[in-house]
């Protein structure tokens, strides 16, 4: 809707107003855990707002070759006014939903999983991964997940050079907390 383009930022979303636009990977992404080859991946990210105390987003990640769409989240980013307490509220096509809560300091965001609810079968072998088997470099012979996420952690900074970056790390019931993601983006 046209009208709501031309919101301005809710005041209360000032402390974040670095993260908003247009942002794709560059160079791809790279994903990595003990428990599966490296990989890389491309993603688009926008970051919007309609005036309401919140940022609303979707980071849509694709296959570098095949452009077959992969892991899709999307959500809200909230703050507490007059404070820098930030809550990330994330649903993701996993079947995961999580809330992260942290804080902005400057041009960086870091955030650690607050509550994670994920679809009651999801550790079911027979539901298809989202575009995991397609990846480059991903062995043949991948199972489906049979661990769960126990706890996530984010950080966004906004570099000098202008690029947005974000490390994602886990860990689940079979991994200590272990960098999986970590991309810059380009605005565009
Ligand atoms: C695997 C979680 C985002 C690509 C996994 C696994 C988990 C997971 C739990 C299985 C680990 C294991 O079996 O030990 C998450 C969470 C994410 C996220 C919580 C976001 C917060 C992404 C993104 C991509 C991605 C953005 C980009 C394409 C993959 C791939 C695998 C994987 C390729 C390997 C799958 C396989 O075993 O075949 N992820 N992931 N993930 N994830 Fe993510």
């Amino acid at each position: 809707m046209d009208h709501l383009k031309k919101c301005s930022l809710n005041p209360v979303m000032e402390p974040l107003s670095w993260m908003l636009g247009t942002w794709l990977s560059d160079p791809p992404g790279d994903g990595t855990f003990p428990t599966m080859k490296p990989f890389q991946y491309l993603e688009e990210v926008h970051i919007s707002h309609v005036g309401q105390p919140m940022l609303n987003f979707s980071f849509n990640a694709f296959h570098p070759d095949t452009r077959k769409p992969m892991h899709r989240e999307c959500g809200f980013i909230r703050l507490k006014p007059d404070t820098n307490k930030v809550a990330f509220i994330s649903a993701q096509n996993t079947g995961m939903v999580e809330v992260e809560e942290g804080e902005v300091n400057g041009q960086e965001l870091s955030i650690a999983s607050h509550s994670i609810a994920r679809m009651s079968f999801a550790k079911k072998p027979d539901v298809e991964q989202v575009g995991v088997r397609v990846v480059k470099n991903s062995p043949s012979t991948a199972s489906p997940r049979r661990c769960l996420v126990e706890r996530i952690t984010r950080k966004f900074r906004l570099n000098s050079d202008g690029k947005l970056e974000q490390t994602v790390s886990m860990a689940t019931t079979t991994q200590p907390m272990t960098q999986h993601l970590h991309i810059t983006y380009k605005k565009v």
